[in-house]
């Protein structure tokens, strides 16, 4: 599976100075050129579930807008469970819930349907990639207003620096390959 890996790895695309200067920009749409690089994705996800978290039943996989929406399908799929997006404020219809979170300047909303999900679920939320953290807690903190549970948070790629995953409070991350 290292190999896999490394495979998957040489697939991100690298940018210097995208989208401004002196941050160099994970780009994961290249891995969507082979099949079965972003098969392989997924099903490291799933196999980290049901590696590591056999005795639960997943009630949703929760997939993070933009690119969360990219894999938390077809992971909900090979789980044979459901799919629930989060988004960014004022797309959802109907009654959401929503929770506020600060960005480099000023902050913003993520959102969440209510209703096919109901106290003590079990989730898994998933994203392309953990930089500060801040989005993935607000999906953790939006989670826990509506009492679900919190099984793993899944990300393709981790940009370990940046310590995200000290943002989640204990919350267990799985991701596929590490940036510095
Ligand atoms: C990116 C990325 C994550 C988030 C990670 O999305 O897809 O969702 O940022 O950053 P953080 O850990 O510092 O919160 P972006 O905000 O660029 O939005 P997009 O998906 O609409 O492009
Ligand atoms: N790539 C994609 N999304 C991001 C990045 C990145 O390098 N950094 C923060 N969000």
């Amino acid at each position: 599976s290292q190999n896999v890996v490394a495979e998957i790895k040489s697939r991100i695309g690298l940018f210097p100075n995208f989208p401004k200067s002196g941050v160099e920009f994970k780009d994961i749409f290249p891995l969507f050129q082979s099949p079965s690089l972003f098969h392989k994705v997924v099903e490291l996800f799933e196999e980290n579930i049901k590696e590591n978290h056999q005795e639960v039943k997943i009630d949703a996989v929760l997939g993070l807008d933009a690119r969360g929406f990219l894999f938390g399908p077809l992971l909900a799929s090979k789980l044979n469970t459901s799919f629930v997006p989060v988004r960014k404020k004022g797309k959802l219809p109907g009654h959401v819930v929503s929770t506020s979170y600060a960005l480099e300047y000023g902050e913003d909303s993520i959102e969440m349907q209510t209703g096919s999900l109901k106290e003590g679920d079990n989730v898994v939320i998933v994203d392309d990639l953990l930089a500060t953290g801040g989005t993935m807690a607000a999906a953790c903190k939006l989670v826990k207003q509506l009492k679900l549970n919190v099984v793993k948070c899944l990300v393709v790629i981790e940009l370990t620096g940046l310590k995200g995953r000290e943002k989640l409070d204990g919350t267990s991350v799985y991701s596929v390959i590490q940036y510095e």
